[in-house]
């Protein structure tokens, strides 16, 4: 059973593949609609988190393709909580022919694709989350042609879409350089794993963001806080300020850099207002794109 947990699990070339169809597929929707493809498929959506973007796109990823999917809250499921993630799995997996998690630990993700006897989708884990660096890439490589020899710089708090973004450097063969506060570094073993599917070195990390940004073809961050860690959210806003993505900062940077953010954006935190709504920001094509790149998966593990 092939899972989408992190995109260190999959081939490049099927990984390159799957961003080939996810452009098709977005052409087809924009040029009359997709063809029903996962027609009687259905997708059953965990959510133990909020959620707006993964949600709406995977729900609407399913419809575009003629299937079918359900969201169940963490009240409905209570993974491992109400019942054994082991139980969910066994039981969820005889119902529908695919499902995408959202959940706390990455080990839940990994335990309901140990369980499930049909394909697991990892939605967003605290360790990662693979479809939001698919939708990532997508937008690169619609940006600029090419994906290879490209600088990506992320600034702030090492994060899951830190590491999908390290682990996308690995797989499609761009340089991330990651600029953290000291102690918000990314974890040296997700480096070293990075390092070791890539055959070569493709990440640097920093403690200076301004020094970072200086050749960059893509500045992106995230929140500073990100979900579950809310008890630390007034700490961070003291040590984090220094990489806070604004004007200034991005003027540091080459005038050709776009600017990313998974979203939710925390305005006025990571991003101001500025530079998310001015003209390098490419914030809402790239949240647009989980629609596309995730059709692309979806039509990869459910047909
Ligand atoms: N970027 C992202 O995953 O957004 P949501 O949390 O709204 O799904
Ligand atoms: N790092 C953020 C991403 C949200 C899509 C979080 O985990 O909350």
């Amino acid at each position: 059973m092939q899972h989408f947990l992190t995109l260190l699990e999959w081939p490049k070339d099927e990984l390159m593949r799957l961003i080939e169809e996810a452009v098709f597929l977005k052409r087809e929707h924009q040029t009359g609609g997709n063809r029903p493809v996962l027609k009687g498929k259905s997708l059953g959506l965990i959510f133990q988190k909020p959620s707006l973007r993964t949600r709406v796109s995977f729900e609407m990823g399913m419809v575009h393709l003629g299937g079918y999917a359900f969201y169940l809250s963490p009240q409905e499921i209570g993974l491992g909580k109400r019942e054994s993630i082991a139980d969910v799995a066994r039981v969820v997996s005889g119902y529908v022919d695919g499902v995408m998690a959202r959940v706390f630990e990455h080990e839940h993700v990994e335990q309901l694709a140990k369980w499930s006897s049909v394909p697991i989708i990892n939605g967003l884990s605290d360790y990662n989350h693979p479809c939001q660096a698919m939708a990532d890439v997508l937008t690169i490589y619609e940006e600029f042609g090419k994906l290879a020899g490209l600088k990506v710089v992320y600034i702030g708090d090492s994060n899951n879409v830190t590491r999908s973004l390290l682990f996308s450097a690995a797989q499609f063969g761009f340089h991330l350089t990651i600029a953290s506060p000291e102690g918000y570094e990314i974890d040296a073993e997700s480096v070293k794993k990075a390092t070791a599917a890539a055959g070569q070195d493709i990440a640097t990390t920093t403690n200076d963001a301004v020094e970072a940004v200086t050749d960059a073809d893509v500045v992106y961050t995230d929140t500073w806080t990100s979900m579950g860690q809310e008890e630390e959210a007034e700490k961070r806003r003291q040590i984090f300020p220094p990489f806070q993505v604004n004007q200034q900062l991005l003027a540091k940077a080459p005038s050709h850099a776009i600017v990313m953010h998974c979203l939710p954006a925390h305005r006025g935190e990571e991003i101001t207002d500025e530079v998310a709504d001015g003209p390098q920001s490419r914030l809402f094509p790239q949240a647009h794109n989980r629609l596309h790149a995730q059709k692309a998966i979806l039509a990869r593990l459910l047909r």
